[in-house]
């Protein structure tokens, strides 16, 4: 009879309408944890004078500009693999060729240690040592990278070349081949993080 199935399918109803309302709930949950979740990127070099320090200021430029939509996601760090200019200001020439494309370098240099492997999500080594020494002290190798890995226009390179011993030319160098690097770095985490 017609009167009793009513409450059976207002309970199926019910049930339905109670399911919908936890996948919602869930599905506001996990875009909440992802939208809190931040990213660090630390870049390495050798003095953390002259390319991390630049790779830092490039990559947070573009994170004011370029790929401002995602700035609330990215943590942006740089160190050196010694310690022998820990407390300078990056290098005057990096500094001046930076300062011409618009970028403020203002870090102060210091060394890499054991917590910045564990708090760190992206490890970027400019060249092949880096990578070496930070692996050699117990760096993960999904999160430690090879810069040149996410440079597009690689101009022949197979690392992000010192430009400590060089001129202008070799400074100019690095900020082209790190900048193209950093996008690349975004991009990657924009794809894998499912980032907007
Ligand atoms: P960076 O360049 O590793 O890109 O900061 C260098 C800075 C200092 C020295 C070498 C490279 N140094 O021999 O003191």
């Amino acid at each position: 009879n017609p009167q009793s199935t009513i409450p059976i399918f207002s309970y199926i109803y019910l049930f339905k309408a109670f399911e919908i309302k936890k996948y919602f709930e869930k599905n506001y949950i996990l875009s909440m944890n992802i939208k809190e979740i931040q990213l660090r990127i630390l870049f390495v070099c050798l003095g953390n004078i002259c390319r991390s320090p630049a790779a830092q200021g490039i990559m947070e430029h573009l994170l004011l500009t370029d790929y401002k939509n995602i700035n609330n996601r990215v943590i942006v760090d740089s160190c050196g693999t010694i310690d022998f200019h820990a407390g300078n200001q990056p290098d005057r020439r990096m500094r001046e060729e930076a300062s011409k494309r618009g970028i403020i370098l203002d870090h102060r240099a210091r060394s890499i240690n054991l917590n910045d492997l564990k708090i760190n999500d992206l490890i970027i080594a400019m060249d092949d040592s880096n990578y070496n020494n930070i692996i050699y002290m117990g760096g993960d190798k999904n999160k430690v990278k090879r810069m040149i890995d996410f440079v597009e226009d690689k101009r022949g390179y197979d690392e992000i070349p010192d430009p400590y011993y060089g001129g202008k030319e070799d400074f100019n160098l690095s900020l082209d081949l790190i900048e193209d690097g950093c996008r690349g770095i975004l991009n990657y985490l924009i794809d894998k993080y499912e980032l907007k």
